[in-house]
C-alpha cells in the first residue's frame, strides 16, 4: 500500500518541489479562475457537510495540478492518498486503495488517461454511487460482491484533455484547465521561493527568470535551484540580475524561454516550408517519443502562437518566422513551389 499511494516522495528533485510547494491559496499564485471556482465549490460543500465532487484537472507538467489537489485537502481539512495510474495495474490495486479510504478523504490519481479500461470500469460505480462491485472467480461461479465505499473525492490530473475517456471524463463534476503563467506570475512564484530559501532574489532577477521559464512555475523554480549554486558558489546569498543572466546563459536558457528542443523543433517546422509535417515525421527526426512532444513540448509553443496544429500535422507561423529573422512563405501558394 505505502508503496502505490507515495509515488511523489520519491526523488530528490520532488522533495525540493515539495519544500516550496504552495500549502493555501494565499501562496498560489495566478490561475484566478480556477482559483474562485474552487473556493465557491469548496466552501459549498462544507457548508452541507459533504465531501466535494470529483475534480479533474487538465494541463501541461509542472503548471500545478498537484499542487492544486494537496491545497484542495487542506482546504477541506481531508487526508489525501496520491497514486498514479501506471501503478494501478490489476483491480486489486485500486480495490486496496478504495477500501482504506475514509469519509471525507481525497484519493489523487495523477496521470489518470492511463488507467485500463477494465480499471476505469471498476471507478465508475465507486464514482458514482461509492460502491465497489468486486467479481470473485470465474465462468458461471463467479459472484459479484457489492461494498460500500465511504463518500471521497476523486481528483484527477492529466496532460492530455483528449486521452480520457469520455465515460470518466463525464463522472468528474468539475473540470478546470491550467493556464501558462505569465512573467509577472512567474516572478513572484519565483520570488517567494527565493526567500523561504533564505537567497533572496532581486526582483529584476525574478523577472529575468520568469521571462526564461517557458510560462511553466516547476521550471522557474529549477532555474531558481540552479542559479542559486552558482551564487552559493561565490558566498553570496543575494541573487542580483547579474548574477542571474550569467547563470542562465550558462544554463543555456534562452533569453525568449526556449530551450534547445523548442529550437529544433521549430528549425524543423520552417525547413518543411509552410508545409504542414505530421507528429510521426517529427518524432522519429528530433529522436523524441510523440507524448512528449505532444504533452511537454507543443503546449506551450501552441499557447504563444509560435506553431499551429492543423488536421493535416504542424506548422509554423509567421512569429515563427519572424524568432529566426525569416520571411514566412505565402500562404495559400502551391507547395510545390517550395521545392
Ligand atoms: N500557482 C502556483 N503558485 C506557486 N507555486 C506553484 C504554482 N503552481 C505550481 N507551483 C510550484 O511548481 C511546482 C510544480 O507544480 P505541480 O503541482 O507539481 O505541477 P503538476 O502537478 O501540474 O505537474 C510545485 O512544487 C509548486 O511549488
Ligand atoms: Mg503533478
Amino acid at each position: 500500500m505505502e508503496r502505490i499511494v507515495e509515488v511523489e516522495k520519491l526523488t530528490l528533485e520532488n522533495e525540493y518541489e515539495v519544500s516550496l510547494r504552495p500549502g493555501g491559496w494565499d501562496e498560489y499564485i495566478g490561475q484566478e479562475k480556477i482559483k474562485k471556482n474552487l473556493q465557491v465549490f469548496i466552501k459549498a460543500a462544507q457548508k452541507r457537510g459533504e465531501a466535494l465532487d470529483h475534480v479533474l484537472f487538465f494541463g501541461p507538467p509542472g503548471l500545478g495540478k498537484t499542487t492544486l489537489a494537496n491545497i484542495i485537502a487542506n482546504e477541506m481539512q481531508a487526508n489525501i492518498k496520491t497514486t498514479a495510474a501506471p501503478m494501478i495495474e490489476k483491480s486489486g490495486d485500486l480495490a486496496a486503495i478504495l477500501t482504506n479510504l475514509e469519509e471525507g478523504d481525497i484519493l489523487f490519481i495523477d496521470e489518470i488517461h492511463r488507467l485500463s479500461p477494465a480499471i476505469e470500469e471498476i471507478l465508475y460505480p465507486a464514482m458514482e454511487d461509492f460502491r465497489l462491485d468486486i467479481i470473485i472467480g470465474s465462468g458461471p461461479a463467479a459472484q459479484t460482491i457489492k461494498l460500500d465505499l465511504p463518500r471521497f473525492t476523486l481528483i484527477g490530473a492529466t496532460t492530455r484533455a483528449g486521452m480520457i475517456s469520455s465515460p470518466l471524463r463525464d463522472r468528474f463534476g468539475m473540470h478546470f484547465r491550467l493556464q501558462f503563467y505569465n512573467t509577472e506570475e512567474l516572478a513572484q512564484i519565483i520570488k517567494r521561493a527565493s526567500l523561504k530559501l533564505e537567497c533572496l532574489a532581486h526582483d529584476d532577477a525574478c523577472m529575468e527568470t520568469a521571462r526564461r521559464s517557458r510560462g511553466t512555475p516547476r521550471i522557474a523554480l529549477r532555474l531558481l535551484k540552479r542559479i542559486r549554486d552558482y551564487a552559493e558558489v561565490e558566498d553570496e546569498n543575494e541573487i542580483t540580475l547579474d548574477r542571474s543572466r550569467y547563470a542562465l546563459d550558462a544554463l543555456g536558457v534562452d533569453d525568449r524561454g526556449f530551450d534547445e528542443m523548442d529550437i529544433r523543433f521549430l528549425e524543423l517546422l520552417i525547413s518543411a516550408k509552410g508545409r504542414p509535417m505530421g507528429l510521426g515525421t517529427i518524432a522519429a527526426t528530433l529522436s523524441e517519443d510523440e507524448g512528449t512532444i505532444e504533452d511537454v513540448i507543443e503546449p506551450y509553443l501552441i499557447a504563444n502562437g509560435f506553431i499551429e496544429k492543423t488536421a493535416r500535422g504542424r506548422i509554423a507561423t509567421p512569429k515563427s518566422y519572424a524568432l529566426f529573422r525569416l520571411t514566412p512563405p505565402v500562404i495559400g501558394e502551391s507547395p510545390s513551389l517550395f521545392d
